[in-house]
Order: structure tokens, then sequence, then C-alpha cells
């Protein structure tokens, strides 16, 4: 099985580049999103980034009008029934993804493929809610989307093989490098960086250093593109609290508790870039 047409459930910071970079790589592309406001500001921020690509002479108006062509905006989940290929991308919830892929799994086609870009949450539990558990897979994109490298692709306890290996094509042709792990709390990719995030948050809670302080120490002295802090923000803490709930529910270690000053600022709706404020503050 090849997929052709793909559906992108959510068109929040990472459903917008995911549906960016499968329209670019010739995918026909419906971005879907139970929020009109949302599925247009998905649009524009991908109509801005192509125009900056425009700009810097890495694509042609062509290549952007082109782009633009194979994608279409959906509020429906009706419209997955023309699809190959379904990535979710919607909020970090278990009860929320199951509720959409109990409906994906009615409307899509019998030969479709279910990925979830899910964090943290065990693939199997959602696969488990659909009666093809075996085309069930995570295909998890790292942000922003168009600019990192790797597809984790994860197996749920009954996905097949075929379906892995078409997924694994299917990253392949979005110009990514995919890396198989297996069902576990956190994957490889946040059970290693969400816990390095959270302790950063706890040296601001327990007052060791400002923000800006514990930033700069992790770019200049470890090399990092951004400092955990604000690469938290730039996550999202709901997120980024989510997932650590994950980790210490999943995995039952003490060591995986969630910093108490990420839950306030999520409590407070400081949500970091996306809600204009974080550790730091965005206009
Ligand atoms: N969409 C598309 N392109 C973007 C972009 C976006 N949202 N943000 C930045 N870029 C592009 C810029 O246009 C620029 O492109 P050119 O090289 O062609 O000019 C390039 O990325 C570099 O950007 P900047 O020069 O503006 O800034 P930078 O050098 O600081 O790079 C960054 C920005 C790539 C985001 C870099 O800071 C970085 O790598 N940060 C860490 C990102 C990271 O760790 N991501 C993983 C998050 S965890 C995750 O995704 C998993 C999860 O489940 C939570
Ligand atoms: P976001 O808050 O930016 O966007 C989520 C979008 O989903 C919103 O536009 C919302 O309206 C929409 N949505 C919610 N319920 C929906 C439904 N029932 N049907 C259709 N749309 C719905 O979130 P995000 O940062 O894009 O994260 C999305 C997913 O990707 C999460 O599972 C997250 O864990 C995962 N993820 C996030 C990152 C990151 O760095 N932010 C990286 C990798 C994976």
């Amino acid at each position: 099985m090849s997929a052709k047409k793909v559906m992108v459930v959510g068109a929040g910071q990472m459903g917008s580049g995911i549906a960016q970079v499968f329209a670019q790589s010739g995918f026909e592309v419906i971005l879907n999103d139970v929020k009109k406001e949302a599925l247009n500001k998905g649009k524009a921020h991908i109509e801005k980034i192509l125009s900056k690509d425009v700009a810097k002479g890495k694509i042609t108006e062509e290549n952007k009008a082109v782009t633009l062509s194979r994608m279409t905006l959906s509020s429906s989940l009706e419209d997955a029934a023309s699809c190959d290929l379904v990535v979710e991308a919607i909020v970090e919830k278990m009860d929320v993804k199951t509720s959409v892929f109990k409906e994906l799994d009615r409307v899509a086609p019998k030969h479709a493929i279910l990925a979830t870009n899910t964090s943290s949450l065990p693939i199997t539990e959602i696969a488990a809610v659909t009666n093809r558990p075996e085309k069930v897979i995570g295909m998890h994109f790292m942000n922003p989307v168009p600019v990192m490298k790797l597809v984790e692709i994860i197996r749920g306890l009954q996905t097949s093989d075929e379906t892995y290996e078409v997924i694994q094509a299917v990253s392949e042709q979005l110009n990514k490098t995919s890396v198989e792990v297996n069902d576990f709390p956190g994957f490889v990719s946040n059970r290693i960086l969400l816990p390095m995030i959270n302790e950063a948050i706890y040296t601001v809670y327990e007052g060791v250093a400002s923000p800006e302080d514990v930033d700069t120490v992790m770019q200049l002295g470890m090399n990092h593109p951004m400092g955990p802090l604000k690469l938290a923000d730039f996550i999202g803490l709901d997120t980024c609290l989510s997932i650590m709930e994950v980790l210490h529910e999943g995995l039952g270690d003490s060591k995986y508790r969630p910093c108490p000053l990420l839950r306030k600022y999520v409590k407070a709706g400081w949500l970091g870039k996306k809600s204009g404020r974080g550790f730091y503050e965005y206009s």
C-alpha cells in the first residue's frame, strides 16, 4: 500500500508544520481542526513560512503556489473518507485522542493507516479503541516540523510490519530520518528531553537561578540551540505537563514528578509562546 492523500487532524503548531511538509513532498493534504480560527491561523502560518523561503531563494513562487494548491481545509472528520493516511496532532489528552480515533476508524477507508503524533501517550491504548489496531502507529514529528530531520516511529503492540514499512517509506518521502521505537512512556525523545526541562523548571522554582540564566548556562555551556525554558515555552507548557504526567504515571518513579511551578503556570493559562506568556513574554 502507498499513501497519496493525507488528512492532518489538528491545525496547531505541529499539525500546520506536518501539513506543510506533506504538501511540499507532493501529497494531497486535508488540514482538519474543530476550530475555524485554528484552521485560518494554521494556513496563514504555512503561507508565512513559504513566503520566507521564497524570499531566501530556497523555493520559487511557483513551488509555493503548487504546495498551497495541494492543501484544503476541513472542519469535519467525515472528510477522512477519501484518505489513505491520517496523522492526528490534537491536544495531548488520551480521552480526546481516543474519541477522535473512534470516529476516524468509522469514517476512514479500510486500507487507511491511522497515525498519531502524540508526544508520549501509549499507541497500544489508542489503537485498542479502533477495529484496526494493526494499522495504528505513532509518527512523532519534532518541532518545528519543516526544520527538524527526525521522525520517531512508534510501534504499538499490534502494529503490523506492513504499516511500519509504509510509514517508514512515507517519512523518507518527506525527506526525514526515522528511528524505530517500541511503545513505552515518552518513547525515546521525551523520556530524555522532558526530565531535563522539568529539572530546569525546578532550578527556577528552588531559586537557584533566573530563567534567563538557566537558559544561558545550557545554551553557552552545553551548546544547546536554545535553553530548556525557552524550549518549554516553544513546545507549550500544557504539552510539557501532560508528558511529565504520562512519564510519572507510566513509569511509576517519583523522579518524574512534574514541578509544581509547571502546574501553576498551566493553571494560570501561561502556556508559553502560543498563549503569549510562559517563562518569557511574547508579543
Ligand atoms: N517553521 C519553519 N521554519 C522555521 C521555524 C518554524 N516554526 N522556526 C525557525 N525556522 C527556520 C528559520 O526560518 C531558519 O531557516 P534558514 O536556515 O533557512 O534561514 C532556521 O529555521 C533557523 O532559524 P533561526 O535562524 O530563526 O533561529 P535558530 O538558529 O535559533 O533556529 C530552531 C531555530 C531551529 C528552532 C533552533 O533554535 C532549534 O533547533 N531549537 C531546538 C528545537 C528542538 O529541540 N525541537 C524539538 C522540540 S521537542 C519535540 O518536538 C518533541 C515533543 O514531543 C515535545
Ligand atoms: P496545539 O495546541 O498547538 O494544537 C492543537 C490543535 O488541535 C488546536 O488547533 C485544536 O483546536 C485542535 N484540536 C483539539 N481537539 C480537536 C479535535 N477533536 N479535532 C480536531 N482538532 C482538534 O498543540 P501542538 O503543540 O500542535 O501539539 C499537538 C500534538 O502534537 C500533541 O499530541 C503534542 O503532544 C504533539 N507534539 C507536540 C510537539 C511540540 O513541540 N509542541 C512536538 C511533537 C509532538
